[in-house]
């Protein structure tokens, strides 16, 4: 395996222990690798009022966008310790097609059903993605 897959995939499990889940107790830990090869951390933040919860993904990419970055994203690791294929959910799909770099697809970390560490791709789980022609 790639050495910065594995690199990716270890710092967004080691983040997932700082996620803030109460309520649904699935901590989920994201780490996003931009083309100057930065890497950015997030994690799920829920709130008492349940539909104001951020996921890790997005939590990510804020972090991304908060430092300058608009455009570039690579790769990005996913993990649970609830749940091994922590596929991300539609919304974060779709921000990671907003940071994407042109015409470039994004690669998706996660673990299999057996715990290995596998690459996905962005366009596997969403081969279309909203936009509008400006
Ligand atoms: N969650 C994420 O962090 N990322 C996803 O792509 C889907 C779900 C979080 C939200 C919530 O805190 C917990 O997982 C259970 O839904």
């Amino acid at each position: 395996m790639e050495k910065m897959t594995e690199e990716l995939f270890l710092e967004a499990k080691e983040i997932s222990k700082n996620s803030y889940s109460p309520y649904s107790k699935f901590p989920v830990g994201a780490c996003a690798l931009f083309e100057n090869g930065k890497k950015y951390l997030g994690v799920n933040v829920e709130n008492v009022s349940y539909g104001l919860t951020l996921c890790a993904e997005r939590n990510a990419l804020s972090n991304a966008v908060t430092k300058g970055e608009t455009t570039g994203l690579v790769a990005i690791a996913i993990y649970s310790p609830r749940q091994k294929m922590c596929v991300p959910c539609g919304a974060c799909l779709q921000w990671m097609a907003e940071f994407r770099r042109e015409n470039k697809d994004v690669t998706i970390i996660l673990e299999d059903d057996s715990g290995n560490i596998q690459t996905h791709l962005l366009s596997e789980f969403l081969p279309y993605n909203f936009k509008f022609d400006k």
